[in-house]
Order: C-alpha cells, then sequence, then structure tokens
C-alpha cells in the first residue's frame, strides 16, 4: 500500500484545516503555533501530532513533508478591517506586523521543498486595496518554483451552514511532473443534488440559553450597524474571533432595519451564539476543545478554516498521487 501524504502544517490554531485534511487522507507530522490555548484544541484533535508552542520566527528547523499548510494571519486585510483603513498600503501595514508573517511560510517553504502548498487569505485580499499583497504572496511562491492556483470558495458549497468566503492559494511544485490544479466542485446548494445546510441542521438539536457558554456583555453601537441575526432556516453570518461581534441566536424576533447604518433588536430573546455553537457551524468536531477565557474559546475557535474547505481543497490532488 502506498503510504499517506505527509503534511507540516503552520499558523496551525485549532487544526480547523488540518482536521479536513486528515479526512482527505494527508497524515499531518508537525504543527505549530503561538496561542497556547488553540494549542489545547489542536492537541485535543491530534495527540499524536508534534506541536511546537512558540513563534514562528524562533523555529529554525522544518521536517520534510509533501504538503506544506499555512493559513497565516492577515488580520489588516478583513472586510471589517478596510472599512476603518481606506487606501490599505504597506506603509499601514507596518504598524502591523501579522500581514507580514507569510515570510516566515515562505522561509518553511524554501526548506521544506515540499510538493504541494496550501494557503488560506481573508476575502479582503482578492479586492484592489488588498490585491497587491496578495500578488506579492503568489510572486514569492512562484519564484521559490510553485505553479499556483488561486480562487474564492464559498462555505455553504461544502457542507458548512455559515455564509463564510475565503480565498484559497494551492501550489504545486513545477519540476514533478504533476498535472495543474483543478478548482473543487461545489458539493451543495443549487447546482448540485442535496441542499445548503441551515443552521437549524447544526445547531436546532443544542441548548437554547447554555449558562455561561456565550457573552452576554451589552450590544454596543457599532454592533447594531448591521443586521446581526440570521433565521433558523439560512445560513450564519461568519463566525468572527472577536466575542463582541459574534453573530446572534436564531432565537427570537428578527432585527429591523431602522435607516442606513441603524437596525434595532426586538423582544427579549436576543443573545450571541455559544462558542460551541460557533464551533459546530464552523464544522467542527465536537472533540475540539479549547482552554482558557469564554474570550479565548471564541478567539480560537473563529480563527478556525472549516474543515470542509480543507477536504474539498486537498481531494483533487490526490488524482494525481
Ligand atoms: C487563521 S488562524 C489559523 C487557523 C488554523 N489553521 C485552523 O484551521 O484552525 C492564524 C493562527 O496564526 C497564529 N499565529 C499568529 N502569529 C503567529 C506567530 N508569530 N507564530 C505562530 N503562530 C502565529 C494565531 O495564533 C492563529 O492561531
Amino acid at each position: 500500500m502506498q503510504s499517506k501524504l505527509k503534511a507540516v502544517s503552520l499558523f496551525s490554531g485549532t487544526g480547523g484545516f488540518d482536521w479536513g485534511a486528515q479526512q482527505a487522507g494527508v497524515e499531518i507530522i508537525w504543527a505549530n503555533d503561538i496561542d497556547p490555548h488553540a494549542a489545547k484544541a489542536y492537541q485535543s484533535l491530534f495527540p499524536n501530532v508534534e506541536f511546537v508552542l512558540g513563534d514562528i520566527c524562533n523555529v529554525s528547523h522544518f521536517p520534510k513533508a509533501d504538503i506544506l499548510i499555512g493559513c497565516y494571519p492577515c488580520t489588516g486585510f478583513s472586510v471589517a478591517a478596510r472599512r476603518r483603513w481606506k487606501n490599505l498600503q504597506e506603509r499601514d501595514l507596518k504598524a502591523n506586523d501579522n500581514n507580514f508573517l507569510y515570510k516566515e511560510f515562505l522561509r518553511a517553504l524554501k526548506d521544506i521543498k515540499p510538493k504541494y502548498l496550501f494557503v488560506e487569505n481573508v476575502r479582503g485580499m482578492t479586492s484592489a486595496d488588498g490585491g497587491w499583497f496578495l500578488d506579492r504572496q503568489i510572486q514569492g511562491f512562484q519564484e521559490a518554483g510553485y505553479k499556483i492556483w488561486k480562487g474564492p470558495l464559498f462555505a455553504p458549497d461544502f457542507g458548512v451552514a455559515q455564509a463564510r468566503t475565503r480565498v484559497f492559494i494551492v501550489g504545486i511544485k513545477k519540476d514533478e511532473g504533476i498535472p495543474d490544479y483543478i478548482s473543487p466542485i461545489p458539493e451543495y446548494g443549487p447546482k448540485t443534488s442535496k441542499p445548503y445546510l441551515t443552521i437549524e441542521d447544526v445547531i436546532g438539536n443544542m441548548e437554547e440559553w447554555p449558562d455561561g457558554e456565550f457573552f452576554d456583555y451589552p450590544f454596543h453601537g457599532h454592533y447594531l450597524t448591521r443586521n446581526r441575526k440570521r433565521g433558523w432556516h439560512e445560513q450564519s453570518f461568519t463566525i468572527v474571533a472577536n466575542a463582541h461581534h459574534v453573530p446572534l441566536h436564531p432565537i427570537g424576533d428578527p432585527m429591523i432595519y431602522i435607516s442606513k447604518d441603524k437596525w434595532a433588536l426586538q423582544g427579549d430573546k436576543n443573545r450571541r451564539l455559544s462558542w460551541k455553537e460557533c464551533a459546530a457551524l464552523q464544522g467542527l468536531p465536537e472533540t475540539a476543545i479549547p482552554n482558557g477565557t469564554l474570550m479565548d474559546k471564541y478567539r480560537v475557535i473563529g480563527n478556525a478554516v472549516p474543515p470542509a474547505f480543507a477536504k474539498a481543497l486537498i481531494k483533487p490532488i490526490f488524482k494525481f498521487f
């Protein structure tokens, strides 16, 4: 029997991407993250994977592998951040070094020289403001000897009950004779035989008021600038890392539109999704259990890549293997 493709994972977080990669048939052999709470969740999912806790900048040696996975943070390019930072340029990013962590990924890539690379970026990366930064990453990967596919994927198309779009980069090493990458094909939704999953499908049987599991800080002015509540038969708004901005649970009445950037809550049944509901709507297994405060739990769950994205992205490469 052929041995499995082995992967090194950087910025591994809770292990969302890696869980999907494993389901696609990949063996994760090494992982790293700086966040101890994410590490706890990762280790609950992957007890046998060597996990290095700490800043990637301090890692000097990487094991050899067929695949390099790296969902580095690109916080300055999120859609929310762009609203605040008009005309985002490199000088703005100097104040936000996180956006240059792709250079650490490139360093590992040049050291490991895997057959494949997989990267996740936020959606803002494809817009005019962020476009130059996406181009710069791709240029780096091409110069390192990889042919590149990039594209947005919509989570509901792959069985996630959450309207989350992310941009992915797949790289194939040029000198391996591997054919070009073929984009993942939607498995759910209008062009398929399966309907999109809904919030009800995923969290419909969970407790309505799970004490201590949801952030109950008052809803501030910014929170009420847009609709935050989707119905049971829809897909959730994007699950985010900041507990303040987590979407509302569908119970109670819908929010009502008042005027531009002004929405109002109705009735008294309004609460944010709990961290466990967020984990379920990300498609994470129940065994992914972060530690720390409620804020820590929301952060590591919201930062995760839905495993279904990884599974869909990685499956096509097995055609060539
Ligand atoms: C988008 S999240 C990764 C999500 C993860 N791949 C998953 O699927 O669950 C980015 C991760 O990068 C980590 N990170 C940020 N700066 C880092 C650094 N300097 N070294 C290592 N990890 C870092 C964060 O703690 C966070 O978990």
